[in-house]
């Protein structure tokens, strides 16, 4: 009993950021961009300053009911450029099951904005697909602009597969102190990678290659209920790294695993309540809602997988076309 109240608690704390990384990493944030000033003494003076204006920004932070989500994900494309057989997203039965949709913009930051009014901050927003750059540009840069304005949205990451190279016009929306460009090697199938890299150095855009062609991924097997009783979905639960790791908002829903969200709006597993909360526009029941999601210890849909069983298989294994 005291090992799953251990195991409850560690789980909390990697949903929950703690409030110390997260004002350092605030106050760092606006002060990156401060090596470009030539003079140390006038660099070392500017630091100084923003680092008093951002640390009594953020003082209410220590603020006793303080609520910090780590990480949500916001997909904005089931149209990918890959075929990956293991994907986490499960990207591949969209084309099997032409239900593929491209997010609308305003209506997500509508659904974003009452997240945000029932909660403090939130460190990492990932946008992500399918493939991102296959989403309209113009689209792309307003939600960006959209993302960016939120205070309470601490960073911004933006994953693509490395195959395509966006038009020179997003280049003013992407750098920004604010977002990274996360860059997933799969080797040869990164076709463009290197010419991404260079042309996000180029244009001083923060980047980073997730080396995945080394690191590999994980096996989530067939997508079948199993029949786990909900001692061992909770068990199960408090290891996997997709659960309360990857947070997904689709439509007015959020839920705590990509896996959970694409399995339900592609009607492979039955729709149920206990899979996610609803996004209200109303704060004081959102932040009820955000207590309610921060306390699942498992859901309905970890019946369905092996995620938590972290095996791990080849990234990026191409299969046929459906
Ligand atoms: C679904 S992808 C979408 C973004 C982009 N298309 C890409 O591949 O980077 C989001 C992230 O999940 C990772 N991912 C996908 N399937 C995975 C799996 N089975 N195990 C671990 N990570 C996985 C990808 O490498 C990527 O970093
Ligand atoms: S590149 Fe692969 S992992 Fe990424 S969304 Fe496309 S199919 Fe999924």
């Amino acid at each position: 009993m005291r090992e799953r109240e251990r195991e409850r608690e560690r789980k909390r704390e990697g949903v929950q950021e703690s409030r110390l990384s997260l004002i350092k990493a605030i106050i760092t944030r606006d002060t990156r961009n401060l090596s470009e000033i030539k003079s140390p003494t006038f660099r070392k003076a500017l630091r100084a300053i923003y680092f008093l204006i951002n640390f009594f920004r953020y003082a209410r932070y220590f603020k006793p009911s303080f609520i910090c989500l780590t990480h949500i994900n916001i997909q904005i494309t089931t149209r990918c450029t890959l075929n990956c057989k293991d994907c986490n997203s499960l990207m591949p039965y969209y084309s099997k099951f032409s239900r593929h949709w491209d997010v609308n913009v305003d209506e997500l930051l509508k659904n974003i904005n009452n997240l945000l009014n029932g909660l403090d901050a939130i460190m990492a927003v990932s946008v992500l697909g399918g493939e991102v750059f296959l989403f309209s540009e113009p689209e792309l840069c307003r939600l960006l602009e959209g993302l960016k304005s939120y205070g309470k949205i601490v960073k911004i990451h933006l994953l693509t597969n490395g195959t395509l190279i966006p038009s020179k016009s997003i280049v003013s929306h992407l750098r920004d102190p604010k977002i990274e460009v996360r860059i997933s090697d799969y080797g040869k199938l990164s076709s463009k990678k290197d010419e991404l890299v260079s042309f996000l150095s180029e244009n001083k855009i923060s980047h980073f290659v997730v080396p995945y062609c080394t690191d590999g991924w994980i096996e989530f097997g067939n997508l079948t209920k199993r029949g786990r009783s909900r001692d061992e979905l909770q068990r199960l639960s408090s290891k996997c790294i997709s659960f309360m790791r990857c947070n997904p908002i689709v439509g007015n829903r959020f839920y705590s695993c990509s896996l959970a969200s694409n399995m339900t709006d592609l009607g492979l597993k039955p729709d149920e309540r206990d899979d996610f909360i609803e996004l209200v526009d109303k704060p004081k029941i959102m932040r009820a809602n955000i207590k309610k999601f921060l306390s699942m210890d498992c859901i309905p849909s970890c019946d369905f997988c092996d995620f938590a069983l972290g095996k791990k298989t080849k990234a990026a294994v191409q299969r046929e076309p459906y």
